[in-house]
């Protein structure tokens, strides 16, 4: 997978969608306390003044999100990381300065100010410095650092498009920024560089190997001392349809014999070719990683959205490449079940 995001240098115009005056209300609202979405390469955020409790804690609630989950401070600049964080360890260095702006968070120990609310009363804070021309806009003219969780209603499919973020929550939020489709698709890779060697707490667009790469270090493995990651809970990124994940020989089949029995299918595939059947909703994804996470969400959404008993994917190929899509998928298997 490519490791860089590149996206066209910061212009007066952040993007076609985003004017000067879009941004300037984005900062009025925050510096009030209020929320505002925006996009970034990986996916849309929930914005809220970092340095504020009672933003954060309208954050949480329109989320849904239970007070214990820590969410990302994402920074213009990685000069401003001092005003966060203890130390930084030269592990955070390295990763900083190779992959930022970009989608990489970094979890660190957190410096005396920080907010309890921000840090789950954990001792840490989760970090990023986004490189989309639109977050870079919104975080230098806001200039402190803005708490964004994913701009998706706890547990569900985050958002990648401006859209997306209506449709999980209407009018609850002030202001959504349209960036146009993220371009990354996933969520951030995590690192918790508080050690000497970088622990992996999240896959993302960045890979393990890329962190070693750039860390000069073998990942160590999280351990119970390591900092809690609970987007790494087993059920998340869930559809409201039950989801599964097989193999295409499998998937004909039981799409078949769901729709002998009178159901709707929704079928996300790769190789498998669309059988002619009735009640058949069918996408097929892209061939290689980068492009089926980028189309991922929105694919999710769509099948979500057809009125189907069930959502069968195709199972992706094994191997580093496709490590962070199979994360998803099997989290999102495990939240569409009924508990
Ligand atoms: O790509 C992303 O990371 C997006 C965009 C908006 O930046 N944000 C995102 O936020 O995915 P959220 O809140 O949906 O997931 C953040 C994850 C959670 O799993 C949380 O537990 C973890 O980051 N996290 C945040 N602070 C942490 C900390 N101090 N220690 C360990 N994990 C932390
Ligand atoms: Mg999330």
């Amino acid at each position: 997978m490519r490791s860089t995001v590149h996206h066209s240098a910061l212009s007066i115009h952040h993007s076609a969608l985003v004017s000067n005056s879009d941004i300037d209300e984005a900062v009025a609202i925050l510096k009030r306390g209020g929320l505002v979405a925006f996009p970034t390469e990986t996916v849309y955020g929930l914005g809220a003044d970092a340095s504020n409790p009672e933003a954060i804690g309208r954050l949480y609630a329109v989320k849904g999100r239970p007070a214990a989950h820590p969410v990302i401070v994402h920074l213009a600049s990685v000069t401003q990381l001092e005003q966060w964080v203890r130390e930084i360890t030269a592990t955070a260095r390295k990763l900083a300065q190779q992959f930022w702006p970009g989608p990489l968070t970094l979890v660190l120990r957190r410096a005396g100010g920080v907010a309890d609310a921000l840090t789950g009363g954990q001792d840490t804070v989760g970090l990023r410095v986004p490189s989309h021309p639109v977050a870079q806009a919104l975080l230098s003219q806001f200039g402190g650092g803005v708490a964004a969780p994913s701009a998706n209603r706890f547990g569900h499919v985050s958002a990648t498009t401006a859209q997306h973020v209506r449709d999980e929550f209407a009018d609850a939020v002030e202001l959504v920024l349209d960036g146009g489709q993220s371009e990354v698709g996933i969520e951030s890779t995590i690192v918790d560089v508080t050690g000497e060697r970088p622990v992996l707490l999240r896959l993302g667009h960045i890979s393990a190997r890329e962190i070693e790469d750039a860390a000069g270090a073998s990942l160590a493995a999280p351990n119970e001392a390591a900092p809690r990651a609970p987007g790494g809970l087993a059920a998340h990124y869930a559809p409201r349809t039950p989801l599964m994940v097989m193999e295409a020989d499998l998937l004909l089949e039981l799409a078949a014999s769901l729709i002998a029995q009178g159901s709707r299918v929704a079928v996300l595939a790769r190789s498998a070719l669309r059988p002619l059947l009735p009640g058949l909703e069918w996408i097929t994804a892209p061939a290689d990683p980068s492009h089926y996470a980028h189309d991922l969400y929105a694919n999710l959404r769509l099948l979500d959205a057809a009125g189907c008993q069930a959502i069968l994917v195709e199972r992706p190929p094994q191997g580093m490449a496709w490590a962070a899509v199979n994360d998803r998928l099997s989290r999102a298997a495990v939240g569409s079940r009924e508990p």
